[in-house]
């Protein structure tokens, strides 16, 4: 097995992005701006966007943390939003999910300006996505086929299991994955709690994406010998060995499965790192105005 080193391609597409910065901020131009909103306490989504804060300064990227208390309204957030959409100064925002229960997110990012919806979660960027069209795509399966591209795996015509239906990973994912495209062409099967048969369904799948929020529920007897295996999950359990207590692992039992797959992508430093990468790589795609034109 090869545990995918993804730090260091995240580290190669960072450098790109870099690059292409330093040239704008060497034309003398503003530098790109990405605006993240973040309604309550999460522990999760806190790490998510402080990465995302930290890798926009690493790369020149303005970024701005707009944190709003758990009880804030449906109403005030609609606000803070129509004002992103009118700010010429912000190129791209994202409202970090989940959100509060009291608030309805998909009601939210309808109101989100399409250029500007770098996470791809508007229907109109969503429908474009599906359809095949130029979008922004969600971020996880964005990262997850720049890895392709860059591992320049063969993805046409191979047997794909994705696991878990997310709006945010599992659905796009298994879109991408099957649309006439370069790092497409798949034979996708979109797996879910009603699914029966899941361990079969993934011993016959030559690429396995596992999204389904599970700690290590892919085990060996579930994998084909040489399947490629990305790891999504990023899941907190307790480990009595680990100073702080606990440690992450992901969806998929990397010990077990490590001597079957070919490539398997590892948990932390895996597709975490990549999907702020694709984040990044949206932001100067709406600087550039590159989807909706100037
Ligand atoms: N929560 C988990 N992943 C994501 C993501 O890619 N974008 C947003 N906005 N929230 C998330």
């Amino acid at each position: 097995m090869a545990v995918m080193d993804v730090r260091s391609i995240s580290k190669e597409i960072k450098g790109e992005i870099k690059r292409e910065v330093d040239e704008i901020l060497l034309s003398g131009k503003r530098p790109p701006h990405l605006v993240a909103i973040m309604v309550g306490d999460n522990p999760a989504s806190k790490a998510y966007v402080k990465n995302k804060v930290k890798t926009c300064d690493e790369l020149g990227i303005k970024s701005t943390l707009l944190h709003f208390e758990s009880d804030i309204s449906q109403e005030a957030i609609k606000e803070v939003i129509a004002n992103l959409n009118s700010d010429k100064s912000v190129d791209g925002f994202i409202l970090q999910l989940p959100i509060p229960a009291h608030l309805n997110s998909q009601d939210l990012l309808l109101e989100i300006d399409p250029m500007k919806d770098v996470d791809g979660f508007h229907p109109m960027n969503f429908g474009k996505m599906a359809l095949g069209l130029p979008s922004f795509l969600p971020a996880t399966p964005y990262g997850i086929i720049l890895l392709i591209e860059r591992l320049n795996l063969e993805t046409s015509g191979k047997k794909v299991a994705v696991l878990g239906r997310s709006d945010i990973v599992g659905t796009p994912m298994s879109l991408l994955l099957s649309r006439k495209a370069p790092y497409g062409n798949c034979t996708v099967t979109l797996l879910h709690s009603r699914s029966k048969n899941i361990r079969n369904e993934l011993l016959g799948s030559d690429i396995i994406v596992a999204a389904i929020g599970i700690p290590k529920f892919v085990t060996a007897d579930m994998v084909k010998t040489g399947a490629v295996i990305f790891d999504v999950g990023i899941n907190r359990v307790e480990d009595e060995h680990s100073k702080s207590g606990s440690r992450l692992v992901g969806d998929v039992d990397t010990d077990q499965v490590k001597d079957i797959a070919s490539w398997i992508t590892p948990v932390p430093g895996g597709i975490g790192l990549m999907t702020i990468v694709a984040l990044m790589k949206n932001t100067l795609r709406a600087y550039n105005m590159e989807l909706y034109g100037k």
